[in-house]
């Protein structure tokens, strides 16, 4: 069998869905449509999709909080918490070759079970390594792309309100070693239908706009397997 005979693996696409609103999610059905774009670059490849729903997380135990705190605690092997679960996150996170975040914005930032997945996956000597220059981070670079969805504005001339969101995802998973973060929007979802509407218009052509002429699409940034 000759290298153009052999089947392609497919890519490999991790969806973290942090939205409490199950099919009702904005956040979620815009990552639908990046979905759909990554579909299509994938082509014959296609696409392996893992969908994780982050609403199932437990906030860390103390085993989990003593470990992170002390390095030197020992961690009797097979123990069940917060450590065996960031184990496999983080495996998880690692098999991936596209990590898609479906999000809202909760009070300017991420919504918790966000916050405890990162909690979780982002682990001393384990994701990242504290050095004397500061934390660096272990894993390989691979596309991130957030869709988030939020009630008023954070991009344009009707934005009234801080984000905290994109630069504080963009700060843990760079610490992490993932830096190639993109950011999709569906704004205004709380402002009546029309907004609605016009929001998810935005957010759904910028996607398409991205991926369809844009050069940092996955075939750029995605190392091939
Ligand atoms: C607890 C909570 C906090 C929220 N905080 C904000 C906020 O700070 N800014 C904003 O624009 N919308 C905020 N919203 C509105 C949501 O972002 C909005 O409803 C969004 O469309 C939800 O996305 P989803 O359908 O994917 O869950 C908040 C909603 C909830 C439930």
């Amino acid at each position: 069998m000759t290298s153009s005979q052999q089947p392609l693996a497919p890519l490999r696409i991790l969806r973290l869905v942090a939205s409490p609103n199950a099919e009702d999610s904005e956040s979620l059905k815009l990552s639908q449509q990046i979905l759909f774009a990554l579909a299509s670059q994938a082509g014959r490849r296609g696409i392996q999709l893992t969908d994780l729903d982050l609403n199932s997380l437990a906030p860390v135990d103390a085993p989990y909080a003593q470990a992170l705190a002390n390095q030197r605690v020992v961690i009797a092997s097979g123990q069940e918490g917060t450590l065996s679960r960031s184990d496999e996150l983080i495996d998880q996170l690692q098999a991936c070759d596209v990590l898609l975040i479906a999000t809202p914005m909760h009070n300017y930032s991420v919504p918790a079970p966000l916050k405890m997945w990162i909690d979780q996956v982002v682990r001393v000597g384990k994701t990242f390594l504290g050095t004397a220059k500061g934390k660096v981070g272990s894993l390989t670079d691979r596309p991130v792309y957030v869709a988030i969805a939020c009630g008023g504005y954070i991009s344009g001339q009707h934005a009234r309100q801080p984000d905290f969101l994109r630069p504080y995802l963009s700060a843990v998973l760079a610490t992490i070693g993932l830096n190639h973060v993109y950011y999709f929007t569906v704004e205004g979802t709380a402002k009546g239908v029309e907004s609605l509407n016009t929001g998810r218009e935005t957010g759904y052509g910028e996607v398409q706009t991205f991926f369809g002429r844009d050069s940092h699409g996955v075939d750029q940034v995605c190392s091939p397997l």
